[in-house]
């Protein structure tokens, strides 16, 4: 038996959890497993309810429980808080780093239901399979953050960013052995053009690269990664980075599969795990069950393989979510101008996709 935490956080983050929770529970049926779901609050929610975005209770359910998944936080209504019970840096910032998540996996695929779907043509993107792998717990998010008054009545504000070299070879070792399972290439992005901490990022990897012989490894700076993820994103297997280039080149790189929200990601490096789709909480379509559940279905089968060893049960997911699209089942979010070309297309809610979703997993 195993305990998932359920954290449906804000906006539409209670619309696509359901959805991944009916794809778990259909795996559950047809695999023989027991799921058992607990669910806390997290975010805006969490604030309106008891105060604060991340209440002890959640962290402790978390903590006890084999994994987490998450829908999404924040909302306008939160902006105007004092930082410290904003939902981003009050709640999903702490969480990453109580559960000691390190390491951020956030794989870009194209499905190839979804080939006419991204605005990139469709001869860049075909067949795209990168792996962004993001430090999750350091860096500039993590560092002392504080405003001083200037003498001419103005204010000076100041974020530390800072990487110490067991932060950076913990992660780059981590990508390493990801690459060695995949296509064996790693693209290390830095700024050490400019940057102090990237200096001692490239350093350190100059160092690691060494003892992976194996894996061909290059270096780029993110302002030249960011054009090259446009312009030829084929190049790439694995790319490891920083937390805030992470955080930006995987909403670039969301569009070349078609969606941010065909985007999961797992976060993983502690004892227990948080699967969350990459994307926010969508304010403007929340409540009107029009989000794409995918990501977070997606994030669910990562969830099987990374927390529970479960790689069977992770595929029979993407492969129900492969057989979907190419069945044209689209959420607004997929459609495109071109594309309607040839195949027929069925727009769907966000119940009606995890509805499809659920009866793929059982007929596969
Ligand atoms: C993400 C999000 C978060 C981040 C925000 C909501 C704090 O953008 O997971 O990419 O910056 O990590
Ligand atoms: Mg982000």
């Amino acid at each position: 038996m195993y305990n998932i935490a359920v954290l449906p956080g804000d906006g539409i983050g209670v619309e696509i959890v359901p959805e991944a929770i009916k794809a778990l529970k259909a795996v559950a049926e047809k695999f023989g497993h027991e799921f058992k779901f607990e669910e806390a609050l997290i975010g805006g929610a969490a604030y309106d309810a008891v105060g604060h975005p991340l209440p002890p209770e959640t962290l402790e359910i978390c903590k006890k429980s084999d994994a987490v998944l998450l829908g999404a936080i924040g909302g306008p209504q939160y902006d105007e808080l004092p930082v410290h019970l904003r939902p981003e840096i009050g709640a999903l910032l702490p969480l990453r780093k109580e559960l000691a998540l390190f390491s951020n996996l956030r794989p870009c695929i194209l499905f190839p239901g979804l080939l006419q779907a991204s605005t990139i043509k469709e001869e860049v993107i075909q067949g795209v399979d990168i792996m962004v792998i993001r430090e999750l717990t350091g860096g500039l998010y993590f560092g002392d953050k504080y405003r001083e008054k200037t003498l001419d009545g103005g204010e000076k504000a100041t974020d530390i960013l800072t990487y110490s070299t067991d932060e950076i070879e913990r992660i780059v070792r981590f990508a390493y052995e990801v690459a060695r399972k995949r296509r064996k290439k790693l693209c290390s992005v830095d700024k050490a053009n400019v940057l102090e901490s990237s200096r001692l990022w490239r350093e350190t990897v100059s160092v690691l690269e060494k003892e992976y012989p194996d894996v061909e490894t290059i270096h780029m700076y993110v302002d030249n990664c960011s054009m090259q993820l446009i312009r030829d994103p084929r190049q790439f297997d694995v790319i490891v980075t920083e937390n805030m280039f992470g955080d930006i080149l995987t909403d670039e790189a969301s569009m070349l599969t078609g969606s941010i929200g065909m985007l999961p990601s797992a976060s993983i490096g502690g004892e227990v795990g948080l699967y969350e789709p990459s994307h926010g909480s969508a304010p403007d379509i929340a409540g009107q069950n029009k989000a794409n559940p995918l990501a977070t279905i997606l994030s669910a089968a990562m969830l099987l393989r990374y927390s529970f060893n479960m790689d069977k049960e992770a595929e029979v997911i993407e492969q129900a979510v492969t057989r979907v699209l190419e069945e044209g089942y689209r959420t607004g979010d997929l459609l495109s101008c071109s594309d309607s070309g040839g195949k027929e297309i069925k727009v769907l809610g966000t119940r009606e996709m995890g509805d499809v979703i659920v009866e793929k997993i059982m007929l596969l």
